[in-house]
């Protein structure tokens, strides 16, 4: 007897080359370098330059994965492209870069879910692997959030945080004798709009009328991301702490044999939080938020192709990921590498 199960066949990312340090921030606008080395652990982080898009930073990153795992982009049944900073209000991302990758005809979901949308996209592409509708996915996450900050003193609080990149995993579909499983083991998601205005962009807006966006948007900044920091905070690390617990106790795994937890890289203090209400020592948590800030979307799969690229992660390992931001959205995986 045999099952299907979801394996990760290979992964990749990319970062945009321009390197934007605390100092060069503290250049521009009212704040330091210690003060964000203090409240967030970040010392740099990466700008996209000359237009190089959400798509473009995807395809970078994808075309890794796709070497990594010995595959074509015409091996692809589906791209599942998660981020908060399309290209355009519409079409998504995800046909631009199934554009980009000369695959025309291969469909392309776009998932909105923000530091949760792997996630997000990580449960979509396993349910359709396992229940046989594809065989062969490209899950993305991409951000470009250097043009959409406000690099300036009112809006320092969230401009230091964020930079750009992009993480893929592709996800085939594999078959096993009964026993240990392998692959995706769950995924266990959340949201509560009722904190949508903790952490969002409110225009444009297609509920605002006359037009998406006026003069009166862009002189009281609207366009710009909004965060009620500590709130954010608070619920980040407990819920980030019970997402995991409750998928671990749900697939009755101990803690003990998670290899490597990878939170979302939102805020050091934050990681280092979970991981002490998870009491995991240093050697199985791993984050990278340092050099690359908060890229959303793309912060969980940047940060597993990297860790697995300097040996922290290995095949057979268990891998716990978990992840929470704007929406409220939240989730959390376990992975048999
Ligand atoms: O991806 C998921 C979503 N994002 C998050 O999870 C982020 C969650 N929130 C946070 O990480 C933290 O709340 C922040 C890093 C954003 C802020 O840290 P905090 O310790 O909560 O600081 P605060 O907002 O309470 O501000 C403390 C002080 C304020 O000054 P006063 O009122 O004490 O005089 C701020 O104006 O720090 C000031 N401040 C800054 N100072 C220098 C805020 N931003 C900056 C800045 N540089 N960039």
């Amino acid at each position: 007897m045999t099952r299907l199960y979801t394996r990760v066949a290979g992964t990749g990312h990319h970062v945009p080359e321009h390197v934007v340090t605390n100092e060069d921030l503290a250049a521009r606008i009212n704040t330091s370098d210690v003060w964000i080395r203090e409240r967030t652990g970040i010392r740099e982080r990466r700008f996209s330059q000359d237009g190089e898009s959400t798509a473009q930073l995807a395809l970078r990153a994808s075309l890794r994965a796709l070497e990594d795992a010995g595959c074509a982009a015409s091996d692809l049944d589906l791209i599942v492209f998660a981020t908060l900073s399309p290209d355009y209000f519409f079409p998504g991302s995800g046909v631009l870069l199934g554009a980009l990758l000369d695959i025309p005809g291969v469909p392309a979901l776009d998932v909105r879910n923000q530091c949760s949308g792997f996630l997000y996209g990580l449960q979509c592409a396993d349910a359709m692997i396992r229940s046989g509708v594809y065989r062969r996915i490209l899950l993305v996450g991409a951000e470009v959030h250097s043009t959409g900050l406000d690099i300036s003193d009112q809006g320092r609080d969230i401009a230091v945080l964020f930079g750009d990149g992009a993480g893929a995993f592709i996800l085939e579909a594999a078959e096993q004798e009964e026993g240990a499983p392998r692959g995706v083991l769950g995924v266990r998601l959340g949201a509560d709009g009722r904190h949508a205005e903790a952490l969002w962009c409110q225009a444009p807006s297609s509920a605002q009328f006359p037009a998406r966006i006026t003069a009166e948007n862009l002189a009281r900044r609207e366009h710009f991301p909004q965060m009620k920091g500590r709130l954010v905070f608070k619920h980040a690390v407990t819920t980030m702490r019970d997402a995991m617990l409750g998928l671990l106790e749900e697939l009755e795994i101990s803690l003990n044999q998670v290899d490597l937890l990878i939170p979302h890289q939102a805020n050091l203090r934050i990681s280092a939080l979970v991981q002490k209400a998870l009491a995991l020592p240093d050697d199985r948590v791993f984050n990278n938020i340092e050099r690359y800030g908060n890229t959303t979307a793309a912060s969980l799969p940047i940060a597993v192709d990297e860790s697995l690229r300097l040996g922290r992660l290995k095949e057979g390992d268990l891998l716990a990921l978990v992840a929470f931001g704007s929406g409220f959205t939240w989730g959390a995986s376990l992975i048999r590498m």
